[in-house]
C-alpha cells in the first residue's frame, strides 16, 4: 500500500474532533497501550489529558487525518502556570461537581482520576522557568512507527516557538519504554524522576 507522506496527514484540530481525541486517549492510555478495561467511565480520562486543551489551547491542537479517520493528535499549552489558573478558574470546578471524591470505589483507575481532578498537580518551578510549555501525544497502533509522530511534534515545536515559547517539558511513565525512546531520539532530556514517572524537556529551537 502507497502512503502519503506524514506532513500531509496533519490538520490543525477542529470542534467536531473531539470525540475522536477523547477515545484516542483512552485507547492509549495505559503506558500507551488500550486502558478501556481500567475504567468504568470511558471519557474521564479525556476530561483531564484531552478536553482543557481543546478548550484553552485549540491553536496548539494538530491530529492525524488518515482516510477520514482521526488517528491522533498532538496538544501543547504554551504556558503551563496560565494553564494551570485556566484549568483551576473554568474547568475543575464544574467536573468536581460531576465527579465528587465517592464517585467510584476508593481503589479503582477511576478514584485515582477523580482525585485528580480534585488535587491537580502542579508543574515544578524550576521545570517551568525553563521549559514552561507542556505537551501530550498520542497515536493509535495504525499510526505508529510511520514517522507521524516525528512530524506531529515539528508541527508542535514550530507553533510554540511562534508563540514564544522557549522550551517544552511533558510527563511520561517510566513503564513506557516506547515513548522514553521516542522522545529521546527527538532530544529530550530527562529533568526530574518522579515515582515511576519521568519529567523531560526540550528547547523549541530546530
Ligand atoms: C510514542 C509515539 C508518540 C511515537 O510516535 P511514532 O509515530 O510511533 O514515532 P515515529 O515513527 O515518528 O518515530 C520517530 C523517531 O523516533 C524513533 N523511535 C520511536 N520509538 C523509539 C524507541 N522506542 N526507541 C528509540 N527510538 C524510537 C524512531 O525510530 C524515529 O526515528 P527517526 O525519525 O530518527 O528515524 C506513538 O508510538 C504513540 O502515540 N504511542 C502510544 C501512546 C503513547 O505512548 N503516547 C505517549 C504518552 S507519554
Amino acid at each position: 500500500m502507497t502512503r502519503s507522506a506524514p506532513t500531509s496527514l496533519i490538520r490543525p484540530y477542529r470542534p467536531g474532533d473531539d470525540d475522536a481525541l477523547y477515545d484516542i486517549c483512552l485507547r492509549t492510555g495505559d503506558s500507551g497501550e488500550d486502558a478501556t478495561h481500567r475504567y468504568t467511565d470511558p471519557r474521564l480520562i479525556g476530561e483531564l489529558f484531552v478536553g482543557p486543551y481543546l478548550r484553552f489551547e485549540p491553536e496548539l491542537a494538530f491530529v492525524i487525518e488518515e482516510s477520514g479517520q482521526v488517528l491522533g493528535y498532538i496538544l501543547g499549552a504554551r504556558d503551563t502556570r496560565a494553564f494551570e489558573a485556566a484549568c483551576e478558574q473554568h474547568w475543575w470546578p464544574p467536573l468536581r461537581r460531576r465527579y465528587p471524591l465517592d464517585a467510584f470505589p476508593s481503589d479503582s483507575a477511576d478514584a485515582s482520576l477523580v482525585n485528580h481532578i480534585h488535587r491537580p498537580g502542579r508543574a515544578d518551578d524550576d521545570v517551568v522557568a525553563d521549559y514552561p510549555a507542556h505537551l501530550h501525544i498520542d497515536l493509535l497502533p495504525p499510526a505508529q512507527g510511520r514517522g507521524l509522530g516525528r512530524a506531529l511534534m515539528q508541527r508542535l515545536l514550530a507553533a510554540l516557538r511562534e508563540a514564544g515559547a522557549p522550551g517544552v517539558h511533558l510527563g511520561v511513565g517510566a513503564a513506557n519504554e516506547r515513548a522514553v525512546g521516542f522522545y529521546t531520539r527527538l532530544g529530550f532530556e530527562v529533568l526530574k524522576r518522579p515515582p515511576r514517572a519521568l519529567v523531560m524537556g526540550r528547547s523549541t529551537a530546530m
